[in-house]
């Protein structure tokens, strides 16, 4: 296991990277995504973020937080159910009106259960299409986006299981 010096000393080195990165988390209000874009507001220069999830009331708070580490940090919510992948096309869009590229796509959507199948609006199992198919869109979504030196993605599935989707 990486130990914790050697993190922050990855983290620390993340200032040599170009300013102005731009970085979405899909999952950002809670757990595994907020505690990753507050360690990127914290190390880089300049940095862009979108944080997407539902809930407005938590996004608002990690908002402030984020801009008091960071004042040369952008930090801005995108409020969506991303378990259809028509808001994950929505949210897709949104960023591309905006963004000439996209740095860092950063996954972790999805939530524990031993629920049987509940199924969305679009016929897809909620919890299957959030660890996949709303991930496959997304990573679909800002493939023409992306670009440069910093680039790259990840998705975490369950507790240490994660893909490196450079
Ligand atoms: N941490 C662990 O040890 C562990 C262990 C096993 C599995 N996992 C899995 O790994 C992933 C990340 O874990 P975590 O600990 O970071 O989870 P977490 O703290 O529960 O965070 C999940 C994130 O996904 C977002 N989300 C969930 N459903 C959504 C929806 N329908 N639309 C939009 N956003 C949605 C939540 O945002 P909103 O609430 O704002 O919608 C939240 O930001 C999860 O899939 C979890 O099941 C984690």
């Amino acid at each position: 296991m990486v130990s914790l010096s050697e993190v922050r000393a990855h983290n620390a080195s993340l200032k040599s990277l170009p300013a102005g990165l731009v970085a979405v988390f899909v999952g950002g209000t809670s757990g595994i995504g907020l505690f990753t874009a507050r360690e990127l507001v914290r190390n880089t220069t300049s940095p862009t973020i979108y944080l997407i999830g539902r809930n407005a009331t938590e996004a608002s708070k990690i908002i402030e937080e984020l801009r008091t580490i960071n004042t040369s940090s952008q930090v801005s919510f995108i409020q969506k159910d991303v378990s259809l992948l028509k808001n994950v096309d929505e949210a897709c869009r949104e960023i591309k009106t905006k963004e000439k590229q996209v740095n860092l796509l950063f996954m972790t959507c999805g939530y524990l259960t031993l629920k049987g199948r509940d199924e969305t609006a679009e016929g897809l199992d909620r919890k299957f299409a959030l660890h996949y198919y709303t991930r496959m869109r997304f990573t679909n979504g800002e493939e023409d986006a992306g670009g440069g030196e910093g680039e790259g993605g990840l998705a975490a599935y369950g507790g240490g299981v994660w893909e490196d989707l450079r």
